[in-house]
C-alpha cells in the first residue's frame, strides 16, 4: 500500500527570495474569535494547511457558513446561524487548538461542550489554566460521557492570575472577557505576536483591550462585537524554518514579508553561529547569508520574547553540523526532543538528559528513512535532509501538512529538492471558482 512520505534530496545552497504564508498559530485562534460576532467576516492571508481545513470543519459543525478561496488565500465566514455548541470530539482529538472555541461560545451563548483534548507526542498538554479561570468567571463544568460541558448565565469580570503565561489560556480568557461586562485583568499573560494579532482583530470587532507592563492584559467588556475584514500576520515560525534551511545549506535567502522584531532572540543565535542577518529597522524583510563555518550556540526555549519552542527542533538540525557542542534546554514542553533520535539515525551526535540536549557537531549527515513525531520535528527532518548525503525519506507527513502551506514548494523555489508524495488526506471538493468547500 502506497505510504505517504516526503523525499528530500541533498540540495545545493538555497539562494533567492521567498514569501511567507499566514501564521498557523494566529489564524486558528482568529477563526474561533469569529464566533463572538454575528454576520459575515473576511480573513485574508490564510494558509491552506490541514489544521486550517480542520478548523473550517469545526466551525461548520457549529453552524458557521465557511468558504475558503484557496487560490486567493481568503476565507469567508458567516456566523449568523450558529446552532450547535458542541465541539466535535473527533476534531478535538485531531487538533488541540479546538479548545479555543470554548471561550467564544461561553461568552456569546453561555454554553459549550468539548471532549477533553488528548496530549500529543510533545507533552500531556492539559487545559487546567483555561478551566480554572473560566470557573473563576462563573462557568460551571460537568461531565457528560466523554464531553465536558460548560454553562454560565453571565460571565463575571475578574482579576485572573496565570501561573504560567499560557498562549491558549490567555487567548481563551481574552476572547471570553470581550463580552463580559466590567474589567477583566489577566496577570502574567502570554504576549506572543500571535496573541497580539488576535487582540488586533478583536479590537477591530469593537473590543476594548489594553496591554500594560508587565505582561498584563485588561479587557473592558462590551455588549456586542461586529464582523470584520482582517489580514492575518505572516508566519514567523515558517520564516525561522526557511532561514535555517538557507543556513544549513550555506545559502543566501531573502524573505520580504518576514518581521525581524518577532524573532529577535532567534536571529541573535543565528548571528552567534556566524551567519549574517540583514534587516532594516521597522521595515519587514530578513536576509540571511550563511557562513560556511557555523559555530555551536546554546539556548533555552522560553515564552515570547525568548527563543520560541516551535523553532527548537529546526534549530537542533542546523546545530547538528555546527563546530563545537551546543546545549539546548526545552523549558516549555516536557517531551519535545523526539526528533533527536531521528537526527541521530542520520548521523547526528545528540545526547538527551531530561530537558537538556547536548548537540556535538559532526562533519556530515546521511540520508535515511526517518519518522516525523510532530509538526516542528517534521520541518527539522526536512532541513537536515537538505544537506544529508543521498536521499532522506520522512514518514508521518500529516504533521508537515498540518503545520505548513506547501513549505516544500517554497523550499524548492530557492533550490531545494523536496517531494511530498501524498494523496489528499481529506477529500476536498474544489468548486468551479477555485474555492475549496469542505
Ligand atoms: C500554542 O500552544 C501553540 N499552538 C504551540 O504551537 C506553541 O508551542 C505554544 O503555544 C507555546 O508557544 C497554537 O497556537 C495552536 P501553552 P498552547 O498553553 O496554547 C502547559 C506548534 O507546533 N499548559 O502556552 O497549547 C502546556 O502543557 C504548536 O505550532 C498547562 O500546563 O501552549 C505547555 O507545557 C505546538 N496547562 C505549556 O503550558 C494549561 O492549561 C505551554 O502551553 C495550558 C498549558
Amino acid at each position: 500500500m502506497f505510504e505517504e512520505s516526503i523525499l528530500v534530496e541533498k540540495s545545493l545552497p538555497l539562494n533567492g527570495e521567498v514569501n511567507l504564508s499566514g501564521a498557523k498559530n494566529a489564524v486558528l485562534v482568529i477563526m474561533t474569535s469569529l464566533l463572538l460576532t454575528s454576520g459575515k467576516s473576511i480573513l485574508r492571508n490564510i494558509p491552506a494547511s490541514e489544521d486550517v481545513f480542520c478548523m473550517i470543519e469545526l466551525l461548520q459543525k457549529l453552524g458557521v457558513e465557511v468558504n475558503f478561496d484557496i487560490i486567493n488565500k481568503t476565507l469567508y465566514a458567516d456566523t449568523s446561524h450558529i446552532n450547535n455548541f458542541k465541539i466535535d470530539s473527533t476534531i478535538m482529538k485531531r487538533m488541540r487548538a479546538s479548545v479555543l472555541a470554548l471561550g467564544p461560545l461561553l461568552a456569546r451563548f453561555g454554553y459549550a461542550s468539548l471532549a477533553m483534548p488528548g496530549g500529543c507526542s510533545i507533552g500531556t498538554r492539559p487545559i487546567n489554566f483555561h478551566l480554572t479561570n473560566f470557573k473563576k468567571m462563573g462557568v460551571e463544568f460537568s461531565q457528560d460521557g466523554e464531553y465536558l460541558v460548560g454553562k454560565v448565565n453571565k460571565l463575571n469580570a475578574k482579576k485572573l492570575i496565570l501561573e504560567y503565561p499560557s498562549v491558549g489560556a490567555t487567548e481563551n480568557i481574552v476572547m471570553a472577557a470581550t463580552l463580559t461586562m466590567g474589567k477583566t485583568t489577566i496577570i502574567n499573560a502570554a504576549l506572543e505576536p500571535e496573541v497580539l494579532d488576535l487582540i488586533d482583530i478583536l479590537k477591530k470587532m469593537g473590543a476594548n483591550i489594553s496591554i500594560l507592563a508587565p505582561a498584563t492584559i485588561e479587557i473592558e467588556g462590551v455588549q456586542t462585537l461586529s464582523p470584520v475584514d482582517h489580514f492575518v500576520m505572516c508566519d514567523r515560525l515558517e520564516a525561522g524554518s526557511l532561514l535555517l534551511a538557507a543556513a544549513i545549506s550555506g545559502g543566501d535567502i531573502y524573505i520580504p514579508n518576514a518581521q525581524a522584531n518577532y524573532l529577535d532572540v532567534f536571529l541573535l543565535k543565528l548571528e552567534d553561529m556566524g551567519h549574517t542577518i540583514i534587516t532594516q529597522e521597522n521595515i519587514p524583510g530578513i536576509r540571511l547569508i550563511a557562513t560556511n563555518k557555523p559555530q555551536a550556540v546554546s539556548f533555552k526555549t522560553m515564552p515570547y520574547p525568548g527563543f520560541p519552542t516551535d523553532l527548537q527542533a529546526p534549530m537542533m538540525a542546523a546545530l547538528a553540523l555546527a563546530e563545537g557542542v551546543s546545549e539546548i534546554e526545552e523549558t516549555v514542553y516536557e517531551n519535545r526532543f523526539l526528533h533527536a533520535a531521528e537526527l541521530n539515525k542520520m548521523g547526528a551526535n545528540i545526547q538527551i538528559n531530561g530537558t537538556k540536549a547536548l548537540v556535538t557537531g559532526v562533519k556530515e549527515l546521511n540520508g535515511m528513512s526517518v519518522n516525523a513525531t510532530d509538526i516542528r520535528a517534521s520541518c527539522a527532518l526536512v532541513i537536515a535532509g537538505l544537506v544529508a548525503s543521498g536521499q532522506t525519506t520522512i514518514k508521518n507527513i500529516h504533521h508537515f501538512k498540518r503545520g505548513y502551506d506547501e513549505l516544500d514548494k517554497k523550499l524548492n523555489s530557492v533550490g531545494a529538492k523536496v517531494t511530498v508524495n501524498n494523496y489528499p488526506s481529506i477529500p476536498h471538493v474544489v468548486s468551479s471558482y477555485g474555492q475549496k468547500e469542505i
